[in-house]
């Protein structure tokens, strides 16, 4: 048994944790929108098409904001073929993922979506092939009350109050070589500028994210988001950050490290953008938001990201997440609330199907996939503020970081409520922990609400149609309080929560 020891204070903390870290994405891409969200005709669909099930277990996961409508598809996508009479809308070749879009769901249906699942939308504009213009008519189709040529087309379209949609983001990768019209960072940083300029112009109180780098190993990265956020640091609150974690060597300690690359990541991405601002005298801070994460390596062939023939709605980036992939995903929930002062927004890419979190089968079922667990636990427990914590344990030696700790963890405080929950994992393939956790000015009258682990013996143990709940939470019984202390026995290779009522 290897032992690992936390203190925490309610009264010091990072910051406050913004729960729009909880975000998901729905691209039009593969079968997220179409047989995933939505699915005309399919049992549990009603007159509006949306899968009720998918609705349900939506709610269960927790997401905050939803950013749509995508990623790559977007940079091809016109606003236009999506709303109105849907006999009328054109069908059309999505040249990102060679699929034919039929445009029968669209931005009024995702804001009807979104305000069922009670989630906030999160909007993007194309800036591949389109760019100021079409951002500002978008806008004015969405925000505007009425009275103009768009504003008025959108209630003619049944939608009398706007949409309000607050946060946007300017373009999707615009580095990357695969994106439809890719820009150099001269190009991109100029034209974001001006087009959140123009959307300000048309709305109040947006909040406006920069494309950073597709992934930290572009041979750009750090250059790009410097030159972009020079062009464009006075329009923009956010710079964006996409990864996604891979094993492709089949090493578990190589895997659990790349929790570290992205501790690593976010805070270069924020040094980056205080240079800026430091080089520009202000006071100002540009925000991150993680628009896109999650674990993907084993759909990565041709044949994942494209299907011959034009098809609609593909089978495309069929992740199929396994045990160890939820350790992952749980693991960069931890880094994400231990960066709530730089972090504020974030995105499990994506929601269904596609990298998804629910897994459908068109006409039959849908289920949680491994990495559901994670994130929905988090979401349902995460709130108030991240505390700083000192901790002592064993550490591990890692190629990329050097000596790290076996354990990662968070903690937070709701001062609501009182209550705090303690996010722990432990990256040891071998031996339990024994953890202990001194919770100091919450009082001495602590009471344990929940212990939960996610673990399994087998690392590649999957959830599927025929048994959809074997890999699932289960009840830590090894946690215990007493006075401001809690402890609780972690199996190797574990994600725990432990939530302790504070009075
Ligand atoms: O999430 C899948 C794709 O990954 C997105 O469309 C793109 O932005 C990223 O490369």
């Amino acid at each position: 048994m290897i032992k690992a020891s936390v203190i925490a204070d309610v009264d010091f903390s990072v910051a406050p944790l913004d729960r729009r870290i909880f975000g998901t994405f729905v691209e039009h891409m593969g079968r997220c929108v179409y047989g995933g969200i939505y699915e005309p005709g399919h049992p549990t669909a009603g007159a509006d098409g949306l899968r009720g099930d998918v609705l349900e277990l939506t709610r269960e996961l927790g997401p905050t904001i939803v950013r749509y409508p995508g990623g790559n598809f977007l940079s091809g996508y016109n606003w236009e073929d999506g709303v109105g009479p849907k006999d009328q809308r054109p069908v059309r070749l999505d040249l990102a993922w060679g699929s034919t879009e039929t445009n029968q769901f669209g931005t009024n249906e995702f804001i009807d979506w979104c305000r069922i699942v009670d989630v906030e939308p999160m909007f993007a504009v194309n800036m591949g092939t389109r760019g100021p213009d079409e951002a500002r008519e978008f806008i004015e189709y969405c925000n505007h009350p009425g009275g103009t040529a768009l504003s008025d087309l959108r209630r003619a379209h049944g939608y009398e109050k706007p949409h309000d949609i607050k946060f946007w983001c300017l373009g999707n990768e615009m580095d990357g070589p695969w994106q439809i019209c890719k820009k150099t960072a001269t190009e991109y940083g100029r034209a974001a500028q001006e087009t959140g300029k123009l959307m300000r112009m048309v709305s109040d109180g947006l909040s406006l994210a920069a494309c950073g780098s597709s992934y930290r190993a572009m041979p750009t990265y750090a250059a790009w988001e410097y030159e972009v956020l020079e062009h464009c640091f006075e329009e923009v609150d956010y710079i964006s950050l996409h990864q996604y974690f891979r094993n492709d060597d089949d090493d578990i300690a190589k895997f659990m490290s790349a929790l570290d690359d992205l501790d690593g990541f976010i805070k270069s991405v924020a040094a980056i953008a205080d240079a800026v601002a430091a080089k520009r005298r202000s006071t100002k801070r540009i925000m991150l938001s993680l628009d896109e994460w999650n674990v993907w390596y084993k759909a990565h062939g041709p044949s994942d990201l494209k299907k011959p023939g034009w098809p609609q709605a593909p089978d495309l980036l069929d992740e199929i997440y396994n045990a160890e992939d939820a350790l992952i995903v749980g693991g960069a929930l931890i880094v994400l609330m231990n960066n709530a002062d730089r972090v504020k927004v974030a995105c499990l890419a994506q929601l269904v199907n596609v990298l998804g979190a629910i897994h459908t089968d068109t006409g039959g079922p849908a289920w949680r996939q491994t990495i559901f667990h994670p994130f929905a636990l988090a979401s349902r427990h995460a709130h108030g503020n991240t505390l700083r914590t000192q901790s002592d344990g064993p550490m591990v030696t890692t190629l990329a970081h050097g000596d790290v700790p076996v354990l990662m963890h968070a903690v937070v405080h709701d001062p609501q409520t009182g209550r705090a929950t303690i996010f722990a994992l432990n990256r040891s393939a071998d031996a339990p922990m024994e953890l202990t956790v001194a919770l100091r000015g919450a009082g001495e009258a602590m009471t344990l609400e929940l212990a939960t682990e996610l673990h399994h013996h087998d690392l590649k143990a999957i959830n599927d149609r025929d048994n959809p709940d074997r890999v699932t939470p289960a009840t830590n019984d090894t946690a215990r309080v007493s006075g401001h202390r809690i402890t609780a026995e972690l199996k190797p290779l574990s994600w725990n929560v432990i939530v302790v009522a504070t009075r």
